[in-house]
């Protein structure tokens, strides 16, 4: 059928899932190990596994539960918000998952038409939530070339000048496609800033747990800042879509409204991945750092990969899972680029322009053990030795 004329034009001019992206990109190419998407190579834990086996045959596994999560999971949660994110005025909302969280917030929080601001290189599936929900006005803020963080003084000019005024600020802590780490005094400031401006400050704490060379992650709360967190990474459970919003139990009007949100998206998270990511919790924090301090290896033998880039085209890495890499100058199709790595040296990425990063490529050290991760390395490390010598020889 010819046009598109009958879409919603919302959805129509949302950009394309990179991920579907690079397997259309892929398609036909064999042998390929993936550095591209965001996973880690763990199972969840399997005291929390076996537990969800005795479970599956139970009526209430099968039944819809609390929109807001189970009461159990919930009350575990803020146990948990306290003690590790001390975060003590929050209330929470367990939802399929921290991508769904943010589409929760950005239809609870935004009108179509908003503005809204987030920092390049950003986190792709972000960037397409508001403009589905057709908050278009995205203003888009640079980071720092060497830091990565964003550019506090840009944000300071636009909360201020901007007609209308920014509705909502987010940042990721970690980053994603960054891996770069925001000291607490930035975020100190730019929450600030967006107090006094009225504007909400969302941070999505997907990679709390993955954090290296003794950085620790912290988590700020005030009434106008949402703080997401997610079950994917940390417990490996990407596969059962379970996440959580600690949102201010102060803000008038907040649990009605995103309630009617949860109700018709999802009415609840799974019962059964929820019930794992409750079994998980039992298993905690050390058990999650265990699995993270592997991946200091894996960020090595990567980062040696892309060695053949330059001294200094070589960023993130601090927390998260992935380094942010500047291409050759002339190597400004980023797209182009990654299809030539993983066709001609069987090794994929992703590319820059993404996460409004062009001439970049995002590289994930989380999805595979550390002998993979050495393998992929070196096709890494061969393609990018033959890209900077003598280009893209097919
Ligand atoms: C920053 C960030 N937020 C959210 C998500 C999605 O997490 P979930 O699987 O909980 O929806 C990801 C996954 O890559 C991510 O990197």
């Amino acid at each position: 059928m010819g046009s598109f004329a009958k879409l919603a034009k919302r959805c129509v001019e949302t950009e394309a899932p990179v991920m579907v992206k690079i397997q259309e990109l892929l398609r036909g190419a064999t042998d390929v190990m993936s550095l591209a998407q965001g996973i880690v190579y763990w199972q969840p834990p399997e005291t929390a596994l076996n537990k969800v086996k005795e479970i599956v045959w139970e009526p209430a596994t099968s039944k819809y539960g609390a929109d807001d999560g189970l009461p159990e999971l919930r009350e575990a949660l803020l146990e948990k918000l306290r003690r590790e994110n001390k975060l003590t005025k929050s209330s929470v909302m367990v939802t399929a998952g921290a991508n769904q969280a943010f589409v929760n917030l950005v239809l609870t929080l935004c009108d179509a038409g908003d503005s809204v601001v987030m920092f390049a290189p950003y986190y792709f599936n972000s960037f397409m939530s508001f403009q589905m929900t057709g908050v278009t006005d995205i203003l888009v803020g640079a980071s720092n070339p060497k830091t990565l963080h964003p550019d506090v003084d840009w944000l300071e000019k636009v909360l201020k000048e901007n007609n209308p005024i920014p509705k909502l600020v987010t940042v990721v802590n970690p980053g994603n496609p960054s891996g770069a780490f925001i000291p607490k005094p930035m975020l100190q400031r730019i929450s600030d800033l967006c107090r006094n401006a009225g504007a909400w400050l969302v941070v999505d704490n997907t990679y709390e747990y993955f954090m290296y060379d003794k950085m620790e992650h912290y988590c700020l709360e005030d009434d106008h800042i949402v703080n997401l967190f997610s079950f994917s990474k940390a417990y490996g459970m990407m596969g059962w879509r379970v996440g959580y919003i600690a949102y201010p139990s102060e803000a008038d009007g907040f649990h009605a409204q995103l309630l009617k949100v949860q109700d018709n998206i999802p009415i609840c998270a799974s019962i059964i991945g929820q019930r794992l990511a409750l079994y998980s919790l039992e298993a905690g924090p050390e058990w999650i750092r265990e699995r993270v301090n592997d991946l200091v290896k894996n960020r090595e033998l990567l980062v040696e990969a892309m060695s053949p880039l330059g001294e200094d085209a070589v960023k993130g890495g601090e927390g998260a899972i992935y380094l942010w890499a500047k291409l050759p100058d002339n190597c400004s199709d980023d797209f182009e680029v990654v299809r030539w790595l993983a066709t001609k040296h069987g090794v994929a990425v992703i590319p820059g322009s993404a996460s409004g990063g062009p001439g970049y490529i995002r590289v994930s050290f989380g999805g595979l053990k550390e002998e993979d991760t050495r393998l992929a390395g070196e096709r890494l490390r061969r393609g990018l030795q033959e890209l900077v010598t003598d280009g893209m020889v097919q």
